[in-house]
C-alpha cells in the first residue's frame, strides 16, 4: 500500500531537516512519474496540479527534449501569472534562450576565465586565514557563504562595498518563499531591481571588462532586423538569476560536502593525501547534496513518459534530488564515495539547452575550498546543522544555515 503521495512532496514541513530522501525513494520505487492534484502553493498563485518525474532516465529524457518540455513558464512549480511573465535565460526556449545564453557566455571573457583560477585560490586563502583567527566559527557564515558570493561578484562586477547587502537580499528572497517567514517577497524584489538598474546605468557610463558591462551594453538584432538592448524587467531578472544561481547552490554543495566528508574520516584522509581523487570527490559531493531540488517544465504536446500520459499544457517537475539517488542509475546510491566513477549525476540538470552554465565554475570553487580546508585544518563540528528554506516552493529547496565548528590547524 502506498502510504506517501506526491502531495507529501509539497508539504514544507517535510523539509525542515533537509531533503526528505525517504519520501523521494518511496515515490521513485512506486513509479517513474506521479500526478499531484491541484494544490494551492502560495496565496498569490492559482492552485496547480503537476507531474513529478522521479527517476534518472526519465528526468534526462524530459530535460533533453526541450521542444516537448518547455521552460517558458519558469523553473518553480506554480507558473507565473500572465502579468509577471518574462523571458529570462531560465524561462525561455530556443531561439530566444540561445540569444540570452550567448550573451552571458560572452560575459565570461577569456580574460575573466584566465583570472579565475588565481582569483578563487586567493579568495579561499583569505577566507580560511580570517576563520583561523577565531577560536570557533560558523562553517556556513564564515567559510562556505563568502566564497561563491565574492567569486560571482567579481565576475559580474558587483562592487565590494555592495556585496553584503546584495546577498542578504537574494538570501531573503529565497527564504521568503516560505509562508512562515513573514517577509514580503515584492519588497525585496523591488529593492534588488532598483539596485540592478542603478548598476546598469553605472556600467553604461563607466564600462569595464566585467559581465554586467557586457550585458548592459549588448545589442540584439531581432527577427525583424531591428536592434535593441536588454531593458527593464529582462535586465533585472538577469541580474537576479546570476546572483542567485551562482551562490546558494555552491554554498549548499560545500556545506553538505564538508559534513559528508567529516562523517567518512577515511575518505577525508584519502582526499588529504591523494589529490588525484579531488575531481571525482567534487562530483560526488555535488551528487550527494543535489543543491537544486527540481526544475519545472510545461508539456507542449501530449506525450508518454514513464508509462504515464501527459497532456499538452500540464506542468512537469524534474526531481534532480531523487534522480541522483536512483538505484537504476547508481550503484548503491546512498553510499557516499569520493572515488565514484562513472558518476552521471543530474545535479546540474539532465542535459539539454539549459544545462548549468556555471557547472565548471562551481566545480572549481568546491575543489579549491575542499582541498585547502582539508590540507590546512582538522574541522570539529561543535553543534548540529540548522536547516532553512522553503522546500518545494523554491528550486533550491533547503540549505544549511548554521553549523558551529572549530578549526584546528594541522601542524
Ligand atoms: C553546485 C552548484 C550548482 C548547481 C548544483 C547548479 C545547478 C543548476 C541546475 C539544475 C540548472 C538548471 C538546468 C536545467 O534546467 O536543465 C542550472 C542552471 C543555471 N546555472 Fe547553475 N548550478 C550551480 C552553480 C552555478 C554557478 C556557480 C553559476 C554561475 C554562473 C550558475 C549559473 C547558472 C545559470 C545562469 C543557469 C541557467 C542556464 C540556462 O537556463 O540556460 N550555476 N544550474
Amino acid at each position: 500500500v502506498l502510504t506517501v503521495t506526491a502531495k507529501d512532496l509539497m508539504n514544507p514541513a517535510n523539509y525542515r531537516h533537509g531533503v526528505p530522501h525517504e519520501l523521494l525513494s518511496r515515490l521513485r520505487d512506486e513509479g517513474a512519474v506521479h500526478w499531484t492534484d491541484p494544490v494551492l502553493m502560495r496565496d498569490e498563485d492559482r492552485p496547480v496540479g503537476f507531474w513529478s518525474v522521479m527517476r534518472h532516465a526519465e528526468v534526462q529524457r524530459a530535460n533533453r527534449d526541450w521542444e516537448t518540455f518547455s521552460a517558458a513558464d519558469g523553473p518553480v512549480i506554480p507558473p507565473p501569472p500572465p502579468e509577471r511573465r518574462v523571458t529570462t535565460i531560465v524561462s525561455s526556449d530556443p531561439p530566444a534562450h540561445t540569444r540570452l545564453r550567448r550573451l552571458i557566455n560572452a560575459g565570461f571573457t577569456p580574460r575573466m576565465i584566465a583570472k579565475l583560477d588565481d582569483l578563487i585560490v586567493r579568495r579561499v586563502d583569505r577566507i580560511l586565514d580570517d576563520a583561523a583567527q577565531a577560536a570557533t566559527c560558523d562553517l556556513i557564515r564564515d567559510i562556505v557563504y563568502p566564497l561563491p558570493m565574492h567569486v560571482i561578484s567579481d565576475i559580474v562586477g558587483i562592487p565590494e562595498s555592495d556585496r553584503q547587502w546584495v546577498f542578504e537580499q537574494t538570501e531573503t528572497l529565497i527564504r521568503c518563499s516560505d509562508p512562515d517567514s513573514g517577509v514580503s517577497r515584492r519588497e525585496v524584489e523591488a529593492a534588488l531591481f532598483d539596485y540592478a538598474m542603478e548598476l546598469t546605468a553605472h556600467k553604461r557610463r563607466h564600462p569595464t571588462d566585467d559581465t554586467w558591462t557586457l550585458i548592459a551594453q549588448a545589442t540584439f538584432t531581432g527577427e525583424d532586423g531591428t536592434s535593441s538592448q536588454l531593458e527593464g524587467w529582462e535586465l533585472e531578472m538577469f541580474f537576479m538569476i546570476l546572483a542567485l544561481a551562482g551562490s546558494e547552490t555552491t554554498q549548499n554543495a560545500l556545506s553538505q560536502g564538508v559534513i559528508a566528508l567529516l562523517g567518512h574520516p577515511d575518505q577525508l584522509e584519502e582526499l588529504r593525501l591523494r589529490s588525484e581523487f579531488l575531481g571525482t570527490a567534487v562530483d560526488e559531493v555535488i551528487r550527494w547534496a543535489s543543491p537544486v531540488l527540481y526544475f519545472a517544465r510545461t508539456a507542449t504536446r501530449d506525450v508518454e513518459l514513464g508509462d504515464q500520459r501527459i497532456d499538452a499544457g500540464d506542468r512537469v517537475v524534474l526531481w534532480y534530488a531523487s534522480a541522483n539517488r536512483d538505484e537504476r542509475a547508481f550503484d548503491e546510491p546512498f553510499r557516499f564515495d569520493i572515488r565514484r566513477h562513472p558518476n552521471a549525476h543530474v545535479a546540474f540538470g539532465g542535459g539539454g539547452p539549459h544545462f548549468c552554465l556555471g557547472a565548471n565554475l562551481a566545480r572549481k570553487e568546491i575543489a579549491t575550498m575542499l582541498s585547502a580546508l582539508s590540507r590546512r585544518f582538522d574541522v570539529e563540528l561543535t553543534g548540529e546543522p540548522e536547516w532553512a528554506g522553503a522546500g518545494p516552493l523554491s528550486n533550491v529547496g533547503v540549505s544549511i544555515e548554521r553549523l558551529p565548528a572549530r578549526l584546528v590547524p594541522i601542524a
